[in-house]
């Protein structure tokens, strides 16, 4: 594909349901006691794969665009399926939803797509085990097989920040008899499922450092909306900022403070954007934001503040090319056991554009671009959709455009992203 250079990013959107959310919705609203209505469903190729998930293990699941409703089977309702789970490409899927399977009798088996099985699963396995689940990966990768049954509750302490080994802890906790499972966490990371199981009736207990949950007899069923994903509007953040002549105003943008560290960074940085009209729905704080062009300078992302921004910091990155003085990551170690390598995939993506991105084992450290990025040059998406939009990104504000390679790979999260940007870009 190919992406011209853009003068400015114009217009009014609203981006598709948050994605962590979206997957949550559907794994819990399967074990309730009712029907859960959810609004505001992100329905992408990640989503998807968690609707068709419980549906293979006995919840009915209607997705309309974006509406779903979902007949769950209760706590410990959940079917063995006739074969393997396909998680696709989606990671929360193939690390939130063994926390269920392991409070069900029966033998589950999780495959994925290559990059999934590539990523590291003993992170879930060890804790569900400790809970007295039998969990097998193939040495440390999937296929993940479950075995559940009665479990014990734990205290874990996360050796790495994890939004998806917590929550597969917290849900094996609803089922754990005997006292709370409590998980703690070396630095803060996105609380979604903390806020969601609380909404169903289940108790939650926090605390600096530590989310805990009971054991649950039932969960009420869900009847939400799901604010617009933090992580598809960033895109848009970062155009509209670096191209000059940009106005964008972003609607129901998701403002969980667990999410938004992109948001701070880009602040410090200089980025003009007035975040207003701030609400909760659905226990999610969401917002609108007005961006407005902005002249850049360096910063620092910091470990601690990593887990708020994870997946925005390829595009940290870029802004950071177009930045005066030099940006440094460190701590993100992370990074590079997502969807792709992405320490190695930003490298690959931006140098060839001129952005100048030394990489290290825990980040990288951008220096400034004079002006806009070259461009001229092929980025490949490395079968990574944060990456593909990075590149998308990369091209607008470049002087000589790109050729995107693996553009298809945005569907992951967000199969419109495209169309809203065309709908959006002036050239
Ligand atoms: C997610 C948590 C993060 C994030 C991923 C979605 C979630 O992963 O990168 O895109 O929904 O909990 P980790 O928990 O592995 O950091």
């Amino acid at each position: 594909m190919r992406i011209d250079p853009a003068a400015a990013i114009r217009g009014d959107i609203a981006v598709p349901g948050d994605k962590s959310i979206s997957h949550r919705a559907l794994l819990l609203g399967a074990i309730a006691d009712g029907v859960s209505e959810i609004e505001g469903f992100g329905a992408s190729k990640d989503t998807l794969s968690t609707a068709a998930a419980v549906r293979a293990l006995g919840a009915v699941v209607e997705v309309d665009s974006d509406r779903v409703r979902v007949e769950g089977v209760g706590l410990r309702g959940l079917k063995e399926p006739g074969g393997p789970l396909d998680c696709g490409n989606a990671g929360t899927l193939m690390r939130l939803l063994p926390g269920i399977l392991a409070g069900h009798e029966g033998r589950f088996e999780l495959v994925g797509d290559e990059s999934l099985s590539t990523r590291p699963m003993e992170r879930i396995a060890e804790p569900l085990r400790a809970m007295g689940a039998r969990v097998e990966t193939d040495d440390g990768h999937a296929p993940v097989v479950v075995e559940g049954g009665a479990l014990e509750p734990v205290r874990w302490e996360l050796p790495v920040a994890s939004a998806q080994v917590k929550s597969a802890i917290l849900l094996a906790g609803l089922y754990a008899e005997g006292g709370p499972t409590v998980v703690v966490e070396p630095s803060p990371t996105r609380d979604h499922t903390e806020r969601m199981l609380e909404t169903m009736g289940a108790r939650v207990q926090r605390k600096a450092g530590e989310a805990g949950v009971s054991p649950a007899n039932g969960l009420r069923p869900l009847h939400t909306s799901v604010p617009g994903d933090f992580s598809s509007a960033a895109p848009f953040l970062v155009a509209a900022t670096l191209l000059a002549e940009s106005e964008l105003r972003l609607h129901g943008v998701g403002m969980n403070p667990t999410r938004t560290g992109f948001l701070a960074v880009l602040e410090r940085m200089g980025a003009r954007i007035a975040v207003f009209n701030r609400r909760v729905v659905g226990g999610e704080p969401v917002a609108e934001l007005q961006v407005e062009p902005a002249e850049l300078v360096a910063t620092e992302v910091r470990p601690e503040e990593v887990p708020t921004l994870v997946d925005e910091l390829p595009l940290f990155a870029l802004a950071a090319g177009m930045a005066h003085g030099d940006s440094v990551v460190t701590g993100a170690e992370e990074l590079r056991v997502k969807e792709s390598d992405r320490v190695e995939s930003v490298k690959d993506a931006l140098r060839p554009l001129g952005v100048h991105i030394e990489t290290r084992q825990d980040g990288f450290r951008v220096r400034r671009v004079p002006s806009r990025p070259k461009g001229g040059g092929v980025v490949d998406a490395a079968g990574d959709h944060r990456i593909a939009m990075l590149g998308a990104v990369a091209g607008l504000v470049s002087r000589e455009g790109v050729e995107l390679r693996g553009a298809e790979t945005v569907a992951v999260s967000f199969p419109d992203f495209f169309a809203m940007l065309d709908s959006l870009a002036l050239r």
